[in-house]
């Protein structure tokens, strides 16, 4: 398996787990944890044993603080506007993983931290996880998607409020809000975490890449042309072997065994 700079890549059977590996900095997020992350998805995507990811934060405090405020604050306005900065990161992390993912947020998810939790399928956070939104104390404003997603997520109400104050959100009320699928215990977080991505990990991986697909066109798409994509892919996968060995198992009773087309 490839050697990163910035990031922790392990097996566990068919799950990868992903750590963002700088807590000395809270795991904050340079140009190099960018090219590691981008290696290590693509290496899951590529792998047809891997069928589910999850993504965490190295120490006890931190998923990632945000983007490196080292790195941005020297740089010239006209190099971030050139170098499209930040684009990569939907690019290539977001649109090129169809296989899914899980946002593991252990502490604090501030700024791009938060922005890439959001990138995630779904969050699952620790009680001790803090979610915010806090650039506008920086004098900028998100710029890896945080105004979208988190608006899209929690609504226009709290989404406004947290990037106009900078104020951080706990887990309870982060899961309250539709941000996060669900809250666990900090010291069970990463053995939830992967018994979630194992379950994801056990169902036809075909089928997970399109139910994943349809999800995610609830939010690009109107609602006709939503429903027409859900049933269009419906209907491939009508046409696919684990549809075929799906359906068999259901009537014998039995476990399916997943082609993964
Ligand atoms: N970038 C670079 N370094 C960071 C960092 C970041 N985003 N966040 C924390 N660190 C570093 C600190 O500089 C410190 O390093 P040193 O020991 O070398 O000084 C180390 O991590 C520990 O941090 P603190 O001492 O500040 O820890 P704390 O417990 O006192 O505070 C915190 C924790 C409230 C999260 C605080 O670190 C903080 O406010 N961090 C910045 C959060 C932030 O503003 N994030 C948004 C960044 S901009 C952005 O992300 C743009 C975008 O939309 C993509």
């Amino acid at each position: 398996m490839a050697d990163y700079e910035t990031i922790t890549v392990e097996q566990r059977d068919a799950v990868t787990l992903i750590t963002l590996n700088r807590p000395q900095a809270l795991n904050a997020l340079n140009s190099q944890v960018l090219e590691d992350l981008i290696g290590a998805f693509a290496a899951y995507e590529g792998d047809p044993g891997q069928r589910c990811a999850v993504l965490t934060g190295a120490g006890d405090k931190a998923f990632a603080a945000g983007a490196d405020i080292k790195e941005m604050a020297d740089k010239p306005a006209a190099d971030f506007y050139l170098d499209d900065f930040f684009a990569r990161w939907t690019s290539d992390l977001v649109k090129k993983v169809r296989k899914p993912w899980i946002a593991a947020v252990n502490g604090f998810a501030l700024g791009g931290g938060c922005e890439l939790a959001m990138m995630a399928d779904f969050i699952v956070a620790s009680d001790k996880a803090r979610f915010g939104q806090p650039e506008i104390n920086l004098g900028v404003a998100p710029g890896m998607g945080g105004s979208q997603r988190l608006t899209r997520a929690v609504g226009k109400a709290k989404a406004m409020e947290m990037c106009l104050t900078g104020r951080m959100m706990g887990a309870e009320e982060a899961e309250r809000s539709g941000l996060v699928a669900h809250v666990f215990p900090h010291e069970n977080l990463l053995e939830k975490a992967l018994e979630i991505a194992a379950t994801i990990a056990s169902k036809p991986p075909m089928a997970a890449i399109a139910n994943k697909e349809m999800v995610n066109a609830a939010f690009e798409t109107t609602l006709d042309q939503g429903l027409i994509i859900e049933r269009r892919i419906f209907q491939i996968l009508t046409a696919s072997e684990d549809k075929a060995e799906g359906m068999a198992a259901f009537i014998e009773k039995r476990e399916g065994k997943w082609k993964g087309r």
